[in-house]
């Protein structure tokens, strides 16, 4: 197994406050790392660095962990930029849009879905993703999210069964039969391609009692809860997440003090989509008044066709600092290792001795840069898993 030293490296952030500066970024100057086998092995002073088989030099640029998405809907076909436009002249996002690009998700063919996911997740890899969660929910039929979710798996180990994303057309006057289907026949299909189970738990979506049914089912069935709640106005869905112990509320837009006392008790990662009020013109969340009752906060971009469609976590990252007040160490760290308490993982967000090597080389000093060079194409390298052929 050949290893390779990665010097000359300005800022390493570790997420490792052990390893660094004693902040959450474990932060150090003059750094090296040296990786081996897919893992860190090695990481301290560039001066004290062990020799290796290759060795790169980064120049004096900042090294960060690879960013890790949480959330995003990459299965889908067809496009909604009429709607994007429309919402842009004063249309309001809705969850009925959802609805559009399931005619045309069912319409696609197993290759142009692949294809497809294939693209984003390369385009997500080039602005330093190495991690990314997909869902389904554009599919909701028992073939279309099951043939979703083997699609998505190729792609990721983190993918979320979201059957109940809304209530398809066809069963308009029947939402409980869909939540049946949803908890028995669908459920069955999905739960051997995915790690996670999903419910949209919002007004014109899914109500509180069909979202414990479902999430419950979930678990029976081995998979671990996530909620997206309190999106679209102030809801019971976090207190849900909540309750049941959840992982991850992605979302949280609109909470009041027992919504945030509840995420700080239970330790229910928030997770804040600052892509989503950018692309619908929506207040952000108040990710300050989480940091500060001590709530884990991650960033992810939602990435979808409707009321999100970027992949770009570095945009997150400015969106984050510059609309919701996070500093740009807060804001890095929920986008890395943030996202990897969110899905439950200790090997990725971080670079540390026995954790992947996922990083990402930036054409900068500092990582602050991501907040503080807004729109530039700032990942010059990224080191991590390569995509399927
Ligand atoms: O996370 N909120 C539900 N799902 C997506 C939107 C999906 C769509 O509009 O197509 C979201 O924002
Ligand atoms: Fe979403």
């Amino acid at each position: 197994m050949s290893s390779l030293l990665v010097r000359n490296v300005g800022e390493l952030v570790t997420n490792d406050p052990t390893l660094g500066d004693g902040t959450p970024l474990g932060l150090l100057r003059d750094a090296a790392l040296v990786v081996e086998g897919g893992r860190v092995v090695w990481v301290g002073p560039s001066a004290d660095a062990p020799a290796a088989d290759a060795v790169q030099d980064v120049g004096g640029r900042a090294v960060i962990p690879g960013f890790v998405d949480s959330h995003s809907h990459l299965v889908f076909a067809g496009d909604r930029s009429a709607e994007f436009a429309a919402r842009m002249s004063g249309t309001p996002y809705s969850a009925g849009g959802i609805r559009t690009t399931v005619a045309a998700t069912r319409a696609a063919t197993d290759e142009q879905l692949t294809a497809h996911v294939a693209r984003h997740v390369e385009e997500m890899r080039r602005q330093g993703t190495t991690t990314v969660e997909i869902k389904s929910g554009y599919g909701l039929t028992v073939r279309d999210e099951a043939r979703a979710l083997a699609i998505a798996r190729a792609f990721t180990e983190e993918t979320t069964f979201l059957g109940a994303h809304v209530v398809p057309e066809e069963y308009a006057t029947d939402p409980a039969g869909y939540v049946d289907l949803v908890t028995g026949p669908m459920l069955a299909a999905a739960a051997g391609h995915a790690r996670w189970i999903d419910v949209f738990c919002e007004t014109g979506a899914f109500d509180v009692d069909q979202a414990r049914t479902i999430l419950e089912a979930g678990a029976a069935a081995g998979l671990r809860g996530r909620l997206h709640a309190n999106q679209l106005g102030h809801g019971p869905g976090v207190q849900l997440a909540c309750d049941l112990e959840l992982v991850a509320v992605d979302h949280c837009t609109f909470l009041d003090d027992r919504d945030v006392a509840a995420l700080g008790d239970t330790g229910t990662v928030a997770t804040l989509l600052p892509g989503v009020e950018f692309s619908t013109r929506s207040p952000y969340p108040d990710a300050r008044r989480l940091l500060d009752a001590g709530v884990v906060v991650a960033l992810a971009s939602d990435c979808n066709p409707g009321s999100c469609y970027t992949s770009s976590m570095p945009l997150c990252v400015a969106l984050a600092v510059r609309e919701m007040r996070m500093t740009p160490a807060e804001a890095l760290w929920a986008a890395t290792a943030g996202g990897a308490r969110a899905l439950a993982r200790d090997d990725v967000g971080r670079l540390a001795p026995g954790s992947c090597a996922h990083f990402a080389v930036l054409d900068a000093p500092s990582y602050v840069h991501l907040a503080y060079r807004p729109g530039v194409p700032l990942v010059l390298d990224v080191h991590g898993p390569r995509p399927p052929a």
